[in-house]
């Protein structure tokens, strides 16, 4: 096959980050997933374009900007700016960077729009919607904080409870508030624009089983497909920072209908940088192929939403959704308080970014699961694999042929039996990395190393070198480890472009590629060889722990023995506190519940009336204990029926629970019906 024929044009995009934060390790599971497999074809000789953007709009971006003090634009720019430094320096190598506020991205957000909407795809209806009348906008769900109707936890989002799992509208929230004002907000009509998904129902039920996204997703959309398909609203009413819709003054397309869209007008700002055309790439019948790298929690956006408004609006659809899993530090959730929300930023102060690339590579697999950093393993892999095994091949055979040879490999290397094993084990990682197994990739490319090094370790150089009728011999044996050492560089080169980078400096080649696989050096002189690669010490890692700490905000800084205090909960007025009607108590009688074993059943005197209490702490107390103790309850609590009764108020406790709950009591001479104020 000539080189010509087979060339594929290849379009790859990763998700857009978000242009409110930093990039975070997480985050870079998928850009590191995503650069490997471009850069893997572009070794391959195929044209491989590798796009992605700031997300740029949207409410958080315009209140975040507010609460700095400057524009969206401004915030914008300055988070594009860090983010593309981030990105360099952890290698990723995008032919283009670019941003969802821009005018190819208005172009093709507003064409796509109107194209669906002459295609009678697009429909309006008034819908009631939560609306801050103090701040004078409508708050999405996230916007909204409350209690959870479900199970009574404080502070929770308007879209779902982070105690109980519970998802809701925000209108069941209790007591809800606006995150922006803290004012109640008020529910108003107003009209809004849909994108009628249902419409493509049909073709997406093929889409979806065609090979195009994996099987785990594909069940996860039939869910939604068998449902059938709503209507989404694709609208934000102004304020909003976005793309106005044409034919709609004061109404703004929301920020996931332009986000995707984005990678077309990434992709249109580099053909006309490049002088590329456009349509070749997008047109519906493209030859070119196109993949999309997304984390799973934004799979319904790109093999839904994304893939009708294309097919919609007569461009081409993707080749393939390919999802990954999410990052866990230590088997947990990336945590600000255990330090293991790590910024690239930070990574990148204390570690090179090449040993993070390689662990991922590690790790990840075509499917969807979660993969875990597990900072011990990390190191130890990191050390053992890339210090101890492949840098290591370099630096035992380095040293004899530049002091002992002027730096010349061999003429002609009489037994290579190693080159076959490494040439056969070449085909099938490169069909690994092609289907994403880049740990199975890893772990083929490690057995080759230890293949290396078993092969010096019999030759013994080191001794040979001391016998004047061995030195060819020598000479031979470390030709032989450069050029698997070669060899291994190639196959890792996807991986760890830079040290491939210092690695060819030091065997003084060209840019490596795939195919240079095939042919060696041999009479080819290297340069002295300097440390490509040190070991991770353990202080570095805990460096960066340190550094990633956070102490949640407004939470008073528990000292270690005091761990169990809670924080504090959100201030409220003396108003609040007024309506609070507290009153000094008798416990007239205490008795155990059947079949309840935390409650107790108290009676109340508060001095007016008698009431019926369920209290839950019957580990801590003897019910005859608290026969005729004086304590405080709340008496204006709306009565709760109970399993075993209504409870016609609370008595007031401190303490975790279980054995661990003291009841409160006033000081003597306090009387029963006393209002605590
Ligand atoms: N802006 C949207 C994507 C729009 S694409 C048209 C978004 N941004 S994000 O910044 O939250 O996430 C960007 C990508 O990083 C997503 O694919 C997301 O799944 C991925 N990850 C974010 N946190 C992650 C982990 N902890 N682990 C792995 N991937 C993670 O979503
Ligand atoms: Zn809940």
């Amino acid at each position: 096959m000539s080189p010509s024929s087979s060339q594929r044009k290849i379009v790859v995009t990763s998700a857009l980050p978000y242009a409110n934060g930093p990039i975070h390790i997480g985050h870079m599971v998928e850009y590191t997933q995503t650069d490997i497999w471009v850069r893997f074809q572009k070794m391959q000789g195929h044209e491989c374009i590798y796009v992605c953007a700031d997300d740029a709009h949207g409410t958080p971006i315009m209140l975040s900007a507010q609460a700095a003090g400057i524009t969206p634009q401004q915030l914008i720019d300055r988070v594009k700016q860090e983010h593309e430094q981030d990105f360099a320096d952890f290698g990723v190598g995008f032919d283009n960077f670019y941003s969802t506020h821009s005018e190819e991205n208005k172009y093709f957000a507003t064409t796509i729009y109107q194209r669906l909407r002459d295609g009678g795809h697009i429909a309006t209806r008034t819908i009631s919607q939560s609306y801050d009348p103090k701040a004078e906008m409508f708050l999405p769900d996230r916007f909204i904080k409350g209690t959870c109707p479900n199970c009574g936890a404080e502070d929770q989002y308007g879209d779902n409870c982070e105690v109980c799992g519970a998802t809701y509208d925000p209108t069941e929230l209790k007591n809800p508030r606006s995150v922006v004002t803290g004012e109640t907000p008020i529910e108003k009509d107003s009209e809004q624009y849909f994108f009628k998904l249902g419409d493509f129902s049909d073709m997406l039920k093929e889409w979806t089983r065609a090979g195009h996204i994996q099987k785990e997703i594909a069940n996860k959309m039939d869910e939604w497909l068998e449902d059938g398909l709503r209507d989404w609203d694709i609208s934000r009413n102004a304020p909003y920072w976005g793309f106005e819709i044409p034919d709609a003054p004061g109404k703004y397309f929301y920020v996931w209908m332009d986000a995707p869209i984005g990678y077309l007008a990434s992709f249109k700002n580099w053909c006309d940088r490049t002088g590329h055309d456009f349509d070749e790439y997008w047109k519906p019948d493209s030859k070119a192929e196109l993949y999309h790298f997304i984390g799973k929690d934004i799979a319904r956006f790109h093999t839904l939403f994304f893939p009708a408004m294309l097919y919609g609006a007569g461009f081409r659809m993707p080749t393939a959704v390919y999802c990954h899993g999410f990052l866990t530090v230590d088997g947990q959730k990336m945590s600000k308080s255990r330090g293991t929300n790590i910024k690239a930023r930070t990574y990148l102060d204390h570690l090179n970014p090449e040993y993070l690339r390689y662990y991922f590579a590690a790790k990840l697999g075509s499917g969807i699961e979660d993969i875990d950093l597990n900072l011990h393993d990390f190191m130890s892999r990191v050390n053992s694999d890339l210090v101890g095994k492949v840098v290591n091949i370099a630096s035992r055979c380095a040293g004899f042929i530049v002091k002992k040879f002027d730096g010349k490999l061999s003429d002609s290397v009489a037994d290579n039996s190693l080159n076959e094993k490494f040439l056969t084990a070449a085909k099938t990682i490169a069909k690994d990395y092609e289907d994403r197994e880049f740990a199975k990739a890893m772990r083929e490319i490690m057995a080759l190393a230890d293949l290396a090094n078993q092969y010096i370790d019999e030759q013994e150089p080191w001794v040979r070198i001391k016998d004047e009728a061995q030195q060819q011999n020598v000479q031979d044996t470390c030709s032989i480890g450069i050029n698997c050492f070669r060899q291994l560089i190639i196959l890792l080169k996807p991986v760890l472009p830079k040290l491939a980078a210092q690695a060819e400096t030091f065997l003084n080649v060209e840019p490596l590629r795939w195919a240079d696989l095939d042919n060696h050096l041999l009479g080819h002189t290297i340069n002295k060889f300097k440390p490509l690669m040190t070991r991770i010490e353990q202080d570095k890692i805990d460096a960066i722990i340190e550094a990633s700490k956070e102490v949640a905000e407004h939470k008073p800084q528990a000292s270690p023995a005091d761990s169990n205090i809670e924080p504090i909960a959100d201030e409220i007025s003396i108003d609040d506190f007024a309506k609070l009607d507290l009153r000094v108590a008798r416990i007239v009688e205490a008795k155990a519940v059947k079949k309840a074993d935390k409650l107790l059943q108290l009676t109340l005197d508060i001095g007016c009336e008698q009431r019926n209490v369920f209290a839950g702490i019957k580990a801590a107390y003897d019910p005859q204990d608290l026969q005729g103790k004086l304590t405080v309850m709340v008496a204006n609590l709306a009565p709760r029926k109970m399993r075993f009764g209504v409870s016609e108020g609370m008595v007031l406790a401190a303490g975790p629970g279980g054995k661990e709950i003291y009841i409160l009591s006033p000081d003597d001479g306090a009387k029963p019906g006393m209002r605590i104020k």
